[in-house]
């Protein structure tokens, strides 16, 4: 989608809040995260391993894992409502129509004793009643949609009948059957082969220019950002560092992570492969540093760093870090 036909605000997460209180202590998870989605644009959210991607994800569809896990302060703004006042019986409303998710392995969203049918049948009767043909009319339609050959003959199958690919297809369709606004995607292809995960990416791609939704796509993938975002935001435990138009993240990243991070990448022509670790490991989430969380492996590090965390800077055209040393645009 072009930029000028992107659209208003559809998603907007102020200051966001998502602490494990623990016996042994308290882990910050997500320890204020702001960023905003428009219709019709994908925003990637990148960072390593535990710095906080899913369980923010998690937090904007108010399904924290149990055991300890609160969102403790801030605001997830769904067309301006802010859903963290929503009971839970009005969530249930909002999950599937409003904002979605598809998660990376679609065995855990799959239930296997029921048919695709089944399970896409109970999506679509959770928004509306219609008669039995009806709704399998829908259920084959959403199938077709997502490029399922002989939808009605898959319709009758259960989970384990289908491939890997398939599978995460079908939970793609149970995702988007709502028409939701926002669909957020935890690493939806991590657990597929590489050709599978190019057609899923496309797929997206495709139902996101038919429907206008918005995409908060989770990866570690930089080659995948470069594919599918417009925009990326670079997390790193608890919060973003960063967050710009992908081209400009790629072509001069500023904050000193990000560009690790880029330089991490293989270089290489073709499909890019996953980041590489870079030296030194993140803070523990339970005990922060009170400036910057990425001071102790920063090559740039001055006494400020330690000292306080720095205040968002203006980098660019809609581009932002979080850092001392960074010129503001
Ligand atoms: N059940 C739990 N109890 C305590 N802490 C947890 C729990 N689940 C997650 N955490 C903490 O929350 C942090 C963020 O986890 P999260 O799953 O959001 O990371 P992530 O960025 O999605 O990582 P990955 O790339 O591996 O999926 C982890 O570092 C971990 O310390
Ligand atoms: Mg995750």
């Amino acid at each position: 989608m072009k930029p000028d036909m992107r659209g208003e605000t559809v998603l907007e997460v102020r200051d966001l809040h998502t602490h494990f209180f623990l016996r042994r202590g308290v882990v910050k998870a997500v320890d204020g995260v702001s960023f905003s989605l428009r219709r019709g644009e994908v925003l990637g959210l990148v960072g390593e391993s535990g710095c906080g991607k899913s369980l923010t994800a998690l937090s904007l569809m108010r399904l924290l894992p149990k055991g300890g896990a609160q969102t403790i302060k801030g605001e997830v703004l769904l067309n301006g409502e802010n859903i963290l006042e929503r009971t839970p019986a009005e969530m249930r409303e909002i999950r599937g129509r409003r904002i979605s998710m598809v998660l990376q392995d679609p065995q855990t969203s799959l239930n296997p004793v029921f048919s695709i049918g089944d399970q896409l049948r109970e999506a679509i009767e959770r928004r509306k009643r219609a008669p039995n043909t009806e709704i399998m009319k829908e259920a084959v339609e959403a199938l077709r949609r997502v490029d399922i050959a002989a939808p009605e003959q898959r319709i009758g199958q259960y989970p384990h009948q289908l491939s890997g690919g398939m599978k995460q297809r079908v939970v793609g369709a149970i995702a988007i059957s709502g028409e939701p606004g926002v669909l957020i995607a935890d690493e939806p292809t991590t657990a597929l082969d590489v050709t599978i995960q190019l057609q899923y990416l496309k797929l997206l791609k495709r139902l996101q220019a038919e429907t206008g939704m918005a995409i908060l796509f989770i990866t570690h993938d930089f080659g995948v950002v470069g594919r599918m975002c417009d925009r990326v935001a670079v997390m790193y435990a608890g919060r973003i560092v960063e967050c710009g138009p992908v081209r400009q993240i790629f072509e001069a990243p500023q904050h000193p992570y990000t560009r690790a991070l880029i330089a991490s990448v293989p270089k290489m022509t073709g499909p890019i492969g996953r980041l590489t670790t870079i030296e030194g490991q993140p803070p523990s989430l339970m005990d922060l540093p009170v400036g910057c969380r990425f001071a102790s492996r920063c090559p740039l590090v001055e006494q400020r760093c330690l000292d306080a965390y720095p205040a968002e800077v203006r980098v660019g055209d809609a581009h932002t870090a979080d850092c001392w040393k960074v010129t503001p645009a």
